[in-house]
């Protein structure tokens, strides 16, 4: 298949990888992980792998996808001296499967929390008996997921150009936007002071190994390496495309908008009396609705406001991230089976209904199927987060450093001698070595962890 479509801008290709990595990953996880991990040293531990271990795997996703100019599992094919490396690919596109199948389903929730908080309906007396009568409940939980990936089938099968690139060039400055009036309120809330504080202020005593790889894991997640998301991308780039240059454009935007959606929520979080930061994974959906509740009850205008701007923004964040997962299958099955694109993407829509189908579930009336204690949501977000990214990110890495002709890798990232990339040696340092140690430990850590 030759007519592949290809992105019209440089600026569309930032910005479509930016709404790839930035996600519910910066804004639901990573306040998450900071609350429980020690607020400021986090971050800064943070900062340090997403320079020294994700971007290198981000260069190398680049450089395999523009080379290749190929899906995924086609770009091993091509390049790779053994067979064997088109596991790799395969690993990738069932990732992006069973990616997308457990992040429709806390996506379907934030789309609820939108409607609702535009209905000026959200949280109720109790925010945490909502939420959880609302996720084990059967049919709304459900509808919900699939309106949220057929919008996400609705961007994919317009396709690279008209679909990918226009929405992302709408969706990522209004995203921008948003967070900035965001932060802006956040900022002017009264406990503003203790949030920032928390933010900003590091606490070397709270560095343990675990806050490390929690690091570790979170900049993975949050860049989308490791699954050849960005390598899909990148094979709709044209040869002008400065490789190194986007990539750290792109590592530099998802810190942000990570760092500043810190800001919406813990200044917020802590203007309100007996509210704590670390509440987990319920931060968003239970702790937030009840902040909006009382920092907001003498300007219930403000509090609509900001609520029903908050979780648009989450929506968005999560929309132009699913799209790149769709787009890691589509690609593959419209190239492998030869099919048109708009068939290959109805396809994987269907198969995503299906599997995400069985992630809403184990909420609600199958959340006894367990294995090893763990219900099929748990199964797809452990096996894809803690397996298939650090793998895949290994095996990235080891590729492009070790197995890729070096003067081709020279090629790709100076476009052929024509750029001159600042760092270039440390860059390739970066790939070949510490990439694949750094998330060989990860890996390792998770492992141990699986058998205590
Ligand atoms: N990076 C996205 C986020 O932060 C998640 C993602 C993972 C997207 C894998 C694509 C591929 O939410």
């Amino acid at each position: 298949m030759n007519n592949r479509g290809s992105f019209g801008s440089k600026l569309g290709v930032v910005l479509a990888s930016a709404g790839s990595a930035v996600g519910l990953g910066n804004i639901w996880r990573f306040p998450t992980e900071v609350g429980q991990n020690g607020g400021a040293v986090f971050i800064l531990v943070y900062i340090a792998f997403v320079l020294f271990l994700a971007l290198p795997v981000m260069v190398s996703e680049f450089v395999i996808g523009r080379s290749s100019g190929s899906n995924i599992v086609h770009a091993f094919q091509k390049l790779a001296p053994a067979k064997w490396w088109v596991l790799v690919g395969l690993m990738g596109v069932m990732g992006g499967f069973m990616v997308l199948s457990f992040y429709s389903v806390v996506a379907g929730w934030t789309l609820k929390y939108t409607v609702d908080a535009a209905l000026n309906r959200i949280g109720g007396a109790d925010p945490g008996q909502a939420f959880n009568s609302f996720v084990s409940d059967t049919w709304s939980p459900l509808l919900y997921m699939a309106i949220f990936l057929l919008l996400t089938h609705f961007v994919v099968i317009r396709g690279i150009r008209g679909g990918i690139e226009k929405y992302s060039k709408l969706m990522m400055p209004l995203l921008f936007l948003i967070i900035l009036i965001l932060v802006g309120c956040s900022l002017a809330m009264p406990g503003s002071a203790d949030g920032i504080r928390f933010l900003l202020k590091p606490d070397f005593g709270k560095v343990t190994p675990y806050v490390v790889l929690s690091a570790m894991g979170q900049a993975f997640f949050s860049l989308s390496v490791g699954i050849g998301c960005l390598a899909t991308y990148a094979s709709y780039c044209d040869k002008n495309m400065n490789l190194a240059g986007s990539a750290f454009n792109v590592c530099a935007i998802d810190t942000l908008v990570a760092i500043m959606s810190g800001f919406i929520i813990f200044p917020a979080v802590f203007s309100v009396e007996g509210v704590r930061p670390d509440a987990g994974a319920g931060l968003v959906f239970i702790t937030l609705p009840h902040v909006f509740g009382s920092a907001f009850s003498q300007m219930p205008l403000v509090g609509y406001f900001f609520s029903t701007l908050f979780y648009l923004l989450l929506l968005l964040a999560a929309l132009t991230s699913s799209i790149s997962m769709h787009e890691i299958c589509t690609a593959f099955v419209s190239e492998h089976y030869n099919l048109k694109r708009k068939h290959a993407a109805t396809l994987v829509t269907l198969v995503y209904l299906v599997l995400g189908a069985a992630c809403t579930l184990s909420f609600g009336p199958w959340k006894d199927y367990t294995l090893a204690g763990m219900t099929v949501f748990s199964w797809f977000d452990f096996a894809t987060a803690m397996f298939i990214m650090p793998v895949g990110g290994i095996f990235i890495s080891i590729f492009v450093g070790w197995f890729m002709e070096r003067r081709l890798l020279e090629n790709e990232l100076t476009n052929d001698g024509t750029l001159k990339v600042k760092g270039l040696k440390v860059l390739f340092f970066l790939i070949r070595w510490v990439a694949p140690v750094g998330v060989g430990m990860v890996f390792l850590n998770e492992l141990t962890k699986l058998f205590n």
